[in-house]
């Protein structure tokens, strides 16, 4: 019986979703350091600084005074107030805190959104390169993933003419767009994403906007695509700029005719978003000063980098206009970035993410490396690459 039990046991099809190979770096990385060795990690997008001062008040004197019990499904009215105030603050927009809803992470907030919006079987447009999870989930919920190779012709983000363009091969129900985008830090100008919104919404393609890099933006300044729409879905989270990753704690503008449609999603899959997160949050928007400091930490190693790394050998990235990614061109080195990223592991001690991950072709030539580290670390890096790039393996 139990062995019979045991053939029932194979994952579904939709389950099989690609791993994030970036895991396999890290793995391998915790590996070396096990063995003694020292690595400068540039591989995982995440600060390395922690919450604002003010947010770990909060949640050490909720630990010690509150129930902790569940909230209501949307989120603590007074968290969704003050991330609807945020919006005034930061783009001049008045936005009904009713749209807002907190989620745990932006990672929840996109199965919120495509479930809300999409039914199974809808084609939904996304960049490559990009962020892999959009495609992963949205295979596990059943909807297609129509990937949009993206170029230097239109500055790395979707252009209306390519979206129209697939749109026509094969009818799309939505669109994922990021700005600033991982992995590349690129960002589209305020005029290139009013454009692909527009015609977006004329062409009857629902708008997902993932913001998640927002309050990082260093070329200029990062647009709220809620100021261009209300029928856009809007993603953002409090694991980057806010410096939360651990706490998984995101938000979501809701368009007003999809929020109970969230809500009810939200009510049946997670009940409501960790309190204490929650609790944490809403005080991280007094540790404002602190964060920017952070920011100008990050601004301050993108600047290293572009200056020295081509120096070093690498010479060759895209517009790194935000978040704390460059993506480098690796091509010259090597036809396997995969390969190249295993030997600079092991044999500079450098870890960093191949582009594979993140566009099955064209990754092969890219390497993605994250500047959230220290200024030294940075600069180690850059001596490292350089010596290992000198000794001419490749
Ligand atoms: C572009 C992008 N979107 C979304 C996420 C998910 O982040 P979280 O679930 O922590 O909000 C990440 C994480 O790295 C990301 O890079």
């Amino acid at each position: 019986m139990l062995e019979k039990a045991k053939h029932l046991l194979q994952p579904s099809t939709r389950g099989a979703v690609p791993p994030f190979m970036v895991m396999d770096v890290v793995a391998a990385a915790a590996r070396l350091e096990a063995q003694g060795r020292r690595i400068i990690h540039m591989e995982v997008g995440q600060p390395a600084a922690g919450a604002p001062a003010s947010a770990i008040a909060a949640a050490q004197t909720a630990l010690s005074s509150a129930v902790l019990g569940y909230t209501e499904t949307l989120g603590i009215a007074s968290l969704r107030r003050r991330i609807g105030r945020a919006y005034g603050e930061w783009h001049g927009l008045d936005l009904d805190p009713a749209r807002i809803v907190v989620t745990t992470g932006s990672s929840a907030g996109f199965i919120l959104a495509f479930l809300a919006a999409f039914e199974a079987g809808d084609r939904v447009a996304l960049a490559l390169p990009g962020y892999p999870p959009y495609r992963h989930i949205l295979a596990a919920l059943g909807c297609e993933a129509v990937p949009i190779e993206t170029s230097a012709a239109t500055r790395w983000s979707i252009s209306s003419g390519a979206l129209i363009a697939s749109h026509r091969a094969g009818t799309l129900k939505g669109l994922v767009v990021a700005s600033p985008a991982n992995p590349t830090g690129t960002m589209m100008a305020p005029s290139a994403l009013a454009d692909l919104i527009r015609c977006a919404e004329d062409a009857g393609i629902i708008v997902v906007s993932d913001e998640i890099y927002h309050g990082l933006d260093y070329a200029f300044t990062a647009e709220c695509a809620a100021r261009i729409s209300p029928n856009v879905v809007v993603v953002n989270s409090f694991s980057k700029y806010f410096c939360m990753a651990g706490w998984r704690i995101g938000w979501m503008v809701v368009p007003p005719p999809l929020v109970r449609a969230v809500e009810r999603l939200q009510q049946n899959l997670a009940i409501s978003v960790p309190t204490l997160s929650q609790i944490a949050a809403e005080a991280a928007f007094a540790g404002r000063s602190e964060l920017e400091t952070v920011r100008r930490g990050y601004e301050e190693n993108r600047r290293i980098l572009l200056n020295r790394l081509p120096r070093a050998g690498l010479d060759s990235f895209l517009p790194a206009d935000g978040a704390f990614y460059l993506y480098a061109d690796v091509s010259r080195f090597s036809p396997d970035s995969f390969a190249f990223a295993k030997r600079m592991l092991e044999e500079a001690g450098v870890a960093t993410t191949p582009g594979v991950d993140f566009d099955p072709v064209r990754g092969r030539n890219f390497l993605r490396l994250c500047y959230a580290g220290a200024h030294e670390e940075m600069r180690e890096a850059i001596e490292r690459i350089g010596d290992w790039l000198k000794q001419g393996a490749f």
